[in-house]
């Protein structure tokens, strides 16, 4: 069974408590929370206020991806918000071991996230560093976006890239992704799932996560 982590980013901002709410009751395991800086992608989204709001009310761990440009300048402030994983670009890295372990250092799990066009072999000599790979299966900076088909041949190279490495790493998949694409991105080896609109715009969210858990 994947693990599901609803991405925030399509809640009802302004009802934020009792969509938090229903994610603390329902199956889903982490919170998807996407940070923006209209920068490093073309949208602006919230930041570390809105988080620390988050972590007073939900019950389960805050999954945090960074799209931000030199995201090392936040380490530390996101880690007082109450991020459990922070997920930094390899395309806004400029030391990316480094970064790794300054996540780690901070009390941290330290996610890589790979835009659809960054190839999975970058990889090679960081994925034994890495608790977590996130793929994005859409261009970063909006929810509600097409699913980029091509990307499921990326997680099942991830897949074997791990295997070959030995490393742990858990692999996130973000972006697009439904009811009728979900078993095909589990197949292929994704650990989480990322869903937005398909939760918050369903009519009833509580049962999509359900049937997400179960695809
Ligand atoms: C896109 C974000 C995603 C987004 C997913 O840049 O990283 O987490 O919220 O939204 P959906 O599931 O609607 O594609
Ligand atoms: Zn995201």
């Amino acid at each position: 069974m994947p693990l599901i982590a609803p991405s925030m980013l399509a809640a009802d901002f302004a009802n934020l408590s009792s969509d938090i709410k229903m994610v603390n009751d329902s199956l889903a395991d982490w919170f998807h929370l996407d940070v923006m800086d209209g920068v490093f992608v073309p949208n602006i989204s919230f930041g570390i206020p809105v988080i620390k709001a988050i972590n007073k009310i939900a019950t389960k761990p805050l999954d945090v991806h960074l799209m931000i440009v030199q995201p090392e300048r936040y380490f530390e402030q996101f880690k007082e918000a109450g991020a459990d994983i922070l997920s930094i670009h390899f395309e806004a890295s400029a030391n990316l071991i480094q970064s790794i372990k300054q996540i780690n250092k901070l009390g941290m799990k330290a996610g890589i996230v790979l835009n659809p066009d960054t190839p999975v072999s970058v990889l090679e000599e960081v994925i034994t560093e890495a608790y977590m790979i996130l793929i994005m299966s859409v261009y970063p900076g909006f929810g509600g976006q097409k699913f980029i088909e091509h990307t499921i041949n990326k997680i099942e190279e991830l897949r074997k890239l791990i295997t070959k490495k030995g490393s742990k790493a858990l692999i996130e998949v973000d972006g697009g992704i439904d009811l009728l694409n979900c078993k095909r991105l589990v197949d292929a080896g994704a650990d989480i799932l990322v869903a937005g609109s398909t939760v918050f715009s369903s009519a009833n969210p509580t049962t999509t996560i359900t049937s997400l858990k179960n695809c």
